[in-house]
């Protein structure tokens, strides 16, 4: 094939161990060149050209049939253009005329880290602002924000890219603006955050797929011909697919090899592809699902898509974990809470779920304040008429009957015995059987002349309306501002489907999921700032709306309503690939396990729980009292580690797919002089043989003192043979070794 020399201008982002380039062509296309290790120069001779048949030419180069869009990477490409792969970018006239051609117009540099009004998006350093200003300072502070301008002349239609480049942490973060300069309604019906055309290469996608109770399961494929696709239309981003993704080289493993992350901002619909062409040339690309999506645009208006951050590695799959979890726990995690010990909790859910009184609480806090737990955290249950699920929510007044005392003075009463108070809520949703929706039907989610589809009882409230996310906005700040509370758990409990405003002209129906989003957010917004001590944790029937925007607003998420240690350490080594473990909420519950009827001790339970924000919920008055000392011994250990475990770095040491006989997972301090391991043994064999687990991340140089066994091993021995599971111990018991560089 003929390569032809073609004339470029050239945009060229660096970080410090990465390049992306981008071309201009003559005629204004935007060509994507080169995303990878650090380069210098002009890339444009990467591309090739030939004659493809059925690839048609734009009209100008009509002549040159070697140019061709259908063949050659772009950057944000639009449906319309003549390339027939699946586009980032579609748009629908008033005409009903889909079709745009998209040129470059302009571009510059700007310092400082772009925001998205209304949205998620990392920062460089965060506003300071009441408490704000505590919060440890990173040392990757710097960054720079470049944008491109592209127009189409046609609808004039202007989309500006925004590329935020965070050098010290090798991120790039992307988002689209789309503003309708023209006279006359467009209506943008796809629109994604970010793609990424490959030039050449073959690929494995991993991503994280699962379901309620058993979020996050890692799953390698490769990316063949043709599209792939997962995503959400559930209103949430989903226990069944995560808004992350990796592409990685078919060769790369935890310690080596190309890898690409994209992680996007976003707790909504959205929707990935991964599209090989006929030229074997990938692209991937996510955003806002085009699923019911067509957002109506007046002239003058903008909308904004979410923020993708982008990494590459070529140091395989730990190294990409690294980024991510340095970008989100300093850069889009927020407020008092991001850097700081958050308190080991009790929650009541297991113990009580909605069959408690004031007397029992008090009585589990009680006993939990004696063993050093550090907060009480009441459950759903306190409010309205909510004895089961099928009543109460939207009624946002305390039932002081069933506390027996007003949730002001069990708040005191709990802070008597110097612990903290956290409480839950569910302000998304109604039940029918509830005041709220006597007075406001309309408030609901339900489609005139059709019965609504209906998720444990209850309705989902329209937070596209303002109105409506006031208003309950107002009644929880209410009793947030009648009791001393330090946390929130902030739950969301069904997927969203009859998705119908009663105030929207059926004009705007193509909006109202992203406009529920974008309440959300803006409720999350006001209670971060009117509360800005309140750790709030995030929870959607556990982990259903895990997601780096969803971080944003909670730094930590519960993880799971699967509290089963042996599940967790699945769920947990999926989150873990994009996301860090002072995000991971992760709790100690009763055995038999509630969800899967397993019993294992005490201390495994503690292990995997560790490898999280860490804390409780079971009724622990009734546990053992060699349990109780366990229970106090777990506490000092948490407080013990919990910098290495929050702010160390994190190495997958098993693959669960793989790894029948044991799990593992190590922290490391980031200058390697303490490491904290954990081991749990899985299936156990008679007259087997010894399983080794190899550490990673060491001194290679420096010996380690291992626990208090006085043994000591060189890092390089521990990195290249190991620890080996201690024999006989039968399944699910777990070690936990702090590792001292001499
Ligand atoms: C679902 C959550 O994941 C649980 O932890 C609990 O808070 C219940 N909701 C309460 O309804």
């Amino acid at each position: 094939m003929e390569h032809k020399k073609f004339q470029m201008d050239y945009i060229t982002l660096h970080t410090k161990h990465t390049t992306y380039q981008m071309g201009i062509t003559e005629s204004g296309f935007l060509l994507h060149l080169y995303y990878g290790p650090k380069a210098q120069g002009e890339l444009g001779s990467l591309l090739t050209f030939a004659d493809r048949g059925y690839s048609g030419n734009p009209y100008e180069l009509r002549d040159d049939r070697t140019f061709s869009l259908d063949a050659l990477p772009q950057e944000y490409p639009n449906y319309g253009n003549g390339d027939f792969r699946s586009p980032a970018f579609r748009l629908r006239d008033d005409s009903g005329v889909f079709g745009t051609d998209l040129r470059y117009e302009s571009h510059r540099m700007i310092p400082g880290k772009y925001r998205i009004p209304g949205m998620p998006a990392a920062y460089a350093e965060e506003e300071s602002g009441s408490c704000l200003k505590e919060t440890r300072n990173s040392k990757y502070t710097a960054a720079y924000t470049l944008e491109v301008t592209l127009t189409d002349a046609r609808t004039d239609i202007e989309v500006r890219l925004l590329y935020g480049v965070f050098p010290e942490l090798d991120v790039i973060t992307r988002c689209a603006v789309v503003k309708n300069a023209g006279n006359s309604t467009v209506f943008v019906n796809k629109a994604y955050s970010m793609c990424l055309d490959f030039l050449t290469g073959t690929y494995d996608l991993i991503h994280f797929h699962g379901r309620h109770a058993m979020e996050r399961n890692f799953e390698r494929i490769p990316v063949i011909s043709g599209t792939q696709s997962f995503g959400s239309i559930r209103g949430a981003s989903s226990h069944q697919h995560n808004p992350f993704f990796i592409l990685a080289d078919r060769e790369a493993t935890e310690d080596f090899g190309d890898c690409y992350g994209v992680s996007l901002l976003y707790s909504g619909n959205f929707k990935f592809e991964a599209e090989r062409d006929q030229y074997c040339q990938t692209r991937v690309q996510i955003g806002i699902s085009d699923e019911m999506f067509d957002y109506r645009l007046e002239p003058g208006e903008e909308f904004h898509t979410p923020e993708a951050a982008l990494a590459y590695t070529p140091k395989g799959l730990s190294a990409l974990s690294h980024i991510y979890h340095r970008l989100i726990r300093n850069h889009i995690c927020r407020g008092f809470w991001k850097n700081r010990r958050r308190p080991i909790l009790i929650n009541n859910w297991e113990a009580t779920y909605f069959n408690f009184t004031g007397k029992q609480i008090l009585s589990i806090a009680r006993e939990a304040a004696n063993l050093g737990i550090e907060m009480f955290v009441l459950d759903d249950g306190w409010f309205g008429k909510r004895d089961d699920d099928s009543s109460g929510l939207g009624d946002w007044h305390v039932n002081e009957k069933k506390l027996g005392r007003s949730l002001a003075e069990l708040s005191e009463e709990i802070h008597g015995m110097d612990m903290l108070f956290g409480l839950w809520i569910e302000p998304e949703m109604v039940n029918e059987d509830s005041e709220l929706y006597k007075k406001h039907p309309d408030w609901a989610f339900v489609i005139p002349n059709k019965k609504p589809v209906m998720g444990r009882n209850q309705l989902v409230l329209d937070f596209s309306r303002k109105e409506v996310a006031d208003f309950i906005f107002q009644e929880i700040a209410k009793v947030l501002d009648s009791i001393r509370v330090e946390y929130l758990k902030m739950d969301m409990n069904r997927s969203i489907c009859d998705v119908y405003s009663a105030l929207s002209g059926y004009q705007n129906y193509g909006k109202i999921m992203h406009n529920y989003v974008l309440g959300v957010y803006d409720f999350l917004e006001r209670l971060h700032a009117r509360y800005p001590r309140i750790l709030i944790e995030g929870c959607c029937g556990g982990g259903g709306r895990f997601d780096a925007g969803m971080l944003y607003y909670t730094p930590q998420i519960w993880c799971s309503d699967d509290t089963d240690a042996i599940e967790r350490i699945k769920i947990q080594h999926g989150t873990s690939f994009g996301y860090p473990i002072s995000a991971v909420g992760s709790h100690v519950s009763a055995v038999p396990n509630e969800q899967t009827g397993r019993t294992v001790d005490i201390g495994t339970r503690a292990v995997c729980a560790m490898a999280g924000s860490f804390g409780y919920e079971l009724d622990i008055g009734k546990l053992q009292a060699e349990e109780k000392a366990f229970v106090k011994e777990q506490i000092l250990d948490y407080k013990k580690y919990w910098n290495l475990i929050h702010n160390g770095l994190y190495y997958r040491l098993h693959n669960p797919a793989k790894d029948r006989e044991a799990a593992a997972w190590l922290f490391v301090s980031e200058d390697k002089s303490e490491a904290l391991l954990n081991m749990i043994s899985l299936d156990t064999h008679a007259n087997a043989p010894a399983v080794y687990i190899r550490l990673k991340g060491l001194d290679a140089e420096k010996n380690y003192l291992i626990g208090d066994s006085g043994n000591v091993l060189n890092g390089n021995v521990l990195m290249h043979t190991g620890i080996a599971v201690p024999f006989h111990s039968g399944e699910y018991r777990a070690w936990q070794y702090h590792l001292r560089a001499l």
